[in-house]
């Protein structure tokens, strides 16, 4: 952690490993979500097209999980670590719960939009859902009417406008460069820790299992996110 006790630009990337101590299942671990449902049945614009209402139950399903769901000490130290590092520190999550903004992030780009929105199919907008237990799917547009999809990316759909230029840069300015969680197997988010090692920075890993970035990583903590924060936020005043 001496790396990151004077890194005055810090960059990081979670992935769904991180909320898997909240109670949040990941996608590609042994209970992970892809294990039960298909992705191609639940995750792509065409299983949308095909039967909105089955894709929105299960998002409904898991906005539903996520709102039960609390912050874990990984992300309250995140929150931490952003405030001690300052303006320089920017946290790309490709999560969707929204337990990082809820543990205090604020410098911060979801990569991968958020279960608690919709987008109008119409006019764009995104807007927030109601309250799980009141929410019956499909949500309208409260601007337009029209009817609101999930506001997460798919399989094959473009990032939100911007959100991955801005984690781009963070990841090529950074000095350290702190990969959480993730399988490192999704683009264009999996590149982001490679481009910071290129660029020059300190990268370190916390999972614990191997992923095709650990042979790029300077430091590996082969060990969950919650272990894995404790240890480096230790040495920090
Ligand atoms: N702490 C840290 N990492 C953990 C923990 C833990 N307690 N438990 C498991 N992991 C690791 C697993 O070893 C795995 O490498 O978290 C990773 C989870 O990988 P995935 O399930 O593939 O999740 P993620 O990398 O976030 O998936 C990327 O794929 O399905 C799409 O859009 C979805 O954002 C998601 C993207």
């Amino acid at each position: 952690q001496e790396r990151l006790a004077g890194a005055r630009r810090v960059a990081v990337l979670t992935g769904a490993g991180i909320s898997k101590p909240s109670g949040i299942p990941t996608f590609r671990d042994a209970a992970g979500l892809w294990k039960d449902f298909d992705l191609e049945e639940y995750a792509t614009p065409g299983a949308y097209a095909r039967n909105p209402q089955k894709v929105w139950e299960w998002y409904a399903w898991r906005y539903q999980n996520v709102m039960q769901a609390q912050p874990n000490r990984a992300h309250a130290l995140l929150a931490a670590l952003e405030k001690r590092v300052g303006e320089g520190f920017l946290l790309v999550t490709q999560n969707v719960d929204g337990l990082h903004r809820r543990a205090g992030s604020s410098q911060l780009v979801e990569l991968h939009g958020n279960l608690a929105r919709g987008r109008c199919e119409g006019c764009g907008q995104r807007f927030s859902l109601p309250d799980p237990a009141e929410f019956v799917p499909p949500p309208y547009c409260p601007g337009c009417g029209g009817r609101g999809r999930p506001d997460v990316v798919w399989f094959g759909e473009m990032l939100p406008l911007g959100a991955f230029e801005q984690a781009e840069q963070a990841f090529v300015q950074a000095e350290v460069a702190l990969v959480i969680g993730t399988s490192a197997e999704v683009e264009p988010a999996a590149s982001l820790g490679r481009l910071a090692r290129l660029s020059g920075a300190y990268l370190i890993e916390i999972n614990p299992d191997p992923t095709p970035l650990s042979s790029w990583a300077d430091c590996i903590l082969r060990m969950g996110a919650v272990e894995g924060m404790e240890a480096l936020m230790a040495g920090l005043n």
